[in-house]
């Protein structure tokens, strides 16, 4: 076992930090979760120190061997961090010194942990990035597939949870995908924004050492070095857009888990949600509970707290380090965990959904939801829309006058009392225009639900998770 000496002992007014305190800061129990990727740093960074000549070559070969046998343990699961290091990086560094002896004192040069943990926090939260963003592929993939099987299946649309118009499944359940590219997109902006090297910023003003910052940028697959040191040391904002990322999703995923709870409960009824994600009650033994699914919905507070808490911490922190910063890797891992583990769940639900097509088509039925065609068969043939829009409004209050849900039972008479366009189309036409097949089929234009348009945007979705998958195996390829 190495020994855990402060990294910063014998500096200032000396004497030893009261136990109680040094707990207190102990952030070894969170951060050790960094392990791979301060390695990884600390590589690029002893080869760099080697090559610009700060130190000889045998020392730079020395490092290099003990940082990767290091990896190799860690990556194995046999390196067992001290839990009574002040954090991940005085443990590597006190480890190295442990088995290396003065090389493990040369690592440092050129560096601190101020560079280091924002370095060590980019890394981490790229590949956090790319699991995330595979993890949305797998939930657009589960979407479009059900959607495929159910372009033709009626449901209501509802606005103000009340029914307003019929739309297919397949629209419905792409509305959800729309929502989840979009995260893709802000998790890939993030991502872009995130890629600069902050090695080098130093403390906060960089060394009057002749490192080569470039080098290490490319070595670790970072665009460029960071912009200004000051900066750099003190900025979380790839914590907090990475957190913000994940909020979103995760309300996302909450609204989906509400529509499928309620789609699940026996007032809506439109859908079975397969004994491989619902759950039984311990008490009631008829019963099925979409427990999942309300766990989603459920998940989304922690999310919001963690970004609501990043932001807060940085409120009011002056340039450049404070120790307050500390607090931003508990609240990314956990927005990561949270996001990952929910969206996975998700993937899954969406996997389960039985569709019950009877009873989504009786509930889109109803309800006069062909009001506003029958004003647009007006403003087809002339007429301003608020003239066709009370003319509309007439139709319904006739049938509704007769006790009917549908146009069929009305008289020429009756139809022409309140348009002559309507007397002219006839009963019988007007009420096959107005089933909801053909209610649905007639809202032809993009991002509509007639099935030829969702057909196109299945494929179009299809298509960038093939093209999004190739990417990302593209990029593990080159180990960027
Ligand atoms: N554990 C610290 C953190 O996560 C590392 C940086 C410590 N820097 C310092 N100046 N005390 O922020």
């Amino acid at each position: 076992m190495a020994p855990s000496s402060k990294l910063w002992s014998g500096a200032g007014a000396g004497g030893s930090l009261a136990p109680a305190v040094e707990a207190f800061m102990s952030s070894i129990a969170v951060d050790s979760r960094l392990l791979e990727v301060d390695l990884l740093g600390s590589i690029a960074h002893a080869a760099m120190l080697g090559d610009c000549g700060i130190l000889d070559r045998s020392t730079a070969g020395a490092l290099d061997g003990g940082l990767r046998a290091l990896l190799a343990e860690a990556r194995a699961g046999t390196l067992h961090v001290d839990p009574a290091a002040e954090d991940v990086h005085s443990y590597v560094e006190n480890e190295l010194t442990a088995r290396l002896g003065d090389a493990g004192r040369a690592l440092h040069a050129g560096r601190s942990r101020n560079d280091q943990v924002a370095l060590d926090l980019r890394l981490w939260l790229r590949a956090a990035n790319r699991s995330l963003r595979a993890a949305i592929l797998d939930s657009l993939e589960a979407i479009a597939t059900l959607s495929r099987d159910n372009l033709a299946t009626i449901m209501p649309g509802y606005t103000h949870l009340q029914r307003a118009q019929p739309v297919t499944l397949a629209h419905h359940l792409l509305a959800w995908a729309a929502a989840l590219e979009r995260d893709h997109g802000r998790l890939s902006d993030a991502d872009a924004r995130a890629n600069e090297c902050p090695l080098g910023a130093g403390a906060l003003a960089g060394t009057s050492l002749p490192i080569d910052r470039e080098a290490t940028a490319l070595a670790l697959g970072f665009a460029r070095p960071s912009r200004n040191s000051m900066d750099t040391v003190g900025d979380r904002d790839a914590a907090v857009e990475f957190a913000a990322a994940c909020a979103t999703v995760a309300m996302h995923l909450s609204r989906f888990g509400e529509e499928l709870c309620l789609w699940a409960g026996p007032e809506y009824a439109f859908i079975e949600l397969d004994g491989s994600i619902s759950t039984g009650s311990s008490m009631m033994p008829q019963k099925r509970n979409p427990d999942p699914a309300e766990l989603v919905r459920g998940k989304a507070g922690r999310s919001f707290g963690n970004l609501v808490n990043l932001l807060t911490m940085q409120k009011g922190l002056p340039l450049a380090y404070d120790r307050d910063l500390q607090e931003d890797k508990e609240a990314v891992f956990d927005s990561f965990d949270t996001a990952l583990g929910s969206l996975v769940a998700f993937a899954a639900l969406v996997r389960g959904i039985r569709p019950r097509v009877e009873r989504m088509r009786e509930a889109a039925s109803g309800g006069f939801a062909w009001a506003t065609d029958a004003a647009e068969i007006l403003v087809g043939r002339g007429l301003p829309f608020r003239t066709a829009y009370g003319a509309a409004k007439a139709l319904v209050e006739a049938c509704r006058a007769q006790g009917l849900e549908t146009v069929e039972g009305l008289d020429a008479a009756a139809l022409a009392a309140v348009h002559p366009a309507f007397a002219e189309i006839g009963a019988a036409a007007l009420a096959a225009r107005f089933e909801p097949e053909a209610l649905v089929a007639a809202r032809d234009l993009v991002g509509g639900p007639a099935p030829a348009r969702c057909a196109v945007e299945i494929d179009r979705i299809l298509d960038l998770v093939a093209r999004e998958r190739g990417a990302g195996s593209d990029r593990a390829r080159r180990g960027v």
